[in-house]
């Protein structure tokens, strides 16, 4: 795995911006995989200011997004739909029909789930996965458990989870319990994997990705078998790393 350790959110987001931009001007029809939350959000003001200046082209440009609260439609202000639509793609030359997210008020959820593995195998593989990292360890909502399905599947979201998203809601009740994900093995497929953390609450979850251990618990830990991950993390998120596991990862700037 590549780490780069940089100063703080605004560089991490520079640099993220920076990659998808090489990447969709070497492969203008990209299929990126997208993540929510707050990680990325500086990262797409930075993706959208970049077109805006006329460095990026999204006219073919396919995206995945990894999950969706059930329950949630796509106007309400805190589904994932409405988030990606206000943080990015209401501002770049995306065509609609090239955006997928799960749907989380199908009528059967279970179909959804195969639909949207459907589609992903539909169009292939993801070139290039963008993701956060809960403080559990989760990427997507796969969440730590003694096992995980690996295709796209109905979650329930641990406390953990649920106590870290409740600041997006105004009461704890309103987060929602469960959710769709894209499972482990589309992520692994992707052919580049980019992972943010920003800030000290991550730093647990970063050392425990890097240390090489591969446990469910954390399902991190699986991008140790993947040939092309970028880990960007500030100073927060990398400050419980020994000399030790930096050792074992490729530093890079
Ligand atoms: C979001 C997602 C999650 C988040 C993670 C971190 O689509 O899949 O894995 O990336 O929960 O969330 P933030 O960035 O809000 O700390």
């Amino acid at each position: 795995m590549k780490v780069m350790i940089v100063r703080d959110y605004d560089e991490m987001s520079r640099r993220a911006a920076e990659i998808v931009k090489e990447q969709i001007l070497k492969k203008p029809d990209t299929v990126l995989g997208l993540a929510t939350g707050s990680t990325p959000l500086g990262m797409y003001k930075y993706l959208i200011e970049m077109h805006k200046n006329g460095e990026i082209d999204f006219s073919n440009v396919i995206t995945f997004n990894l999950d969706e609260y059930i329950g949630l439609s796509p106007d309400h202000p805190q589904s994932y739909h409405y988030y990606m639509y206000e943080n990015l793609f209401n501002h770049i030359n995306i065509k609609k029909e090239n955006i997928h997210i799960p749907n989380g008020v199908a009528e059967d959820l279970e179909e959804e789930c195969k639909r949207y593995e459907r589609e992903i195998r539909r169009i292939g593989r993801i070139d290039l996965q963008i993701l956060g990292i809960g403080v559990n360890g989760h990427i997507g909502f796969n969440e730590p458990d003694e096992s995980i399905e690996t295709k796209t599947h109905i979650v329930t979201l641990t406390e953990e989870t649920i106590n870290a998203n409740k600041r997006f809601f105004k009461s704890i009740e309103e987060v929602p319990r469960r959710a769709i994900t894209m499972g482990l093995s589309s992520i692994m497929k992707a052919r580049k994997i980019m992972l943010l953390a920003s800030g000290s609450n991550k730093a647990k979850a970063i050392k425990e990705t890097l240390k090489g251990r591969l446990t469910t618990k954390v399902p991190s830990t699986v991008l140790a078998l993947h040939p092309d991950v970028t880990i960007i993390i500030d100073k927060g998120a990398a400050s419980l790393l020994t000399d030790e596991e930096l050792a074992n990862v490729e530093l890079t700037d």
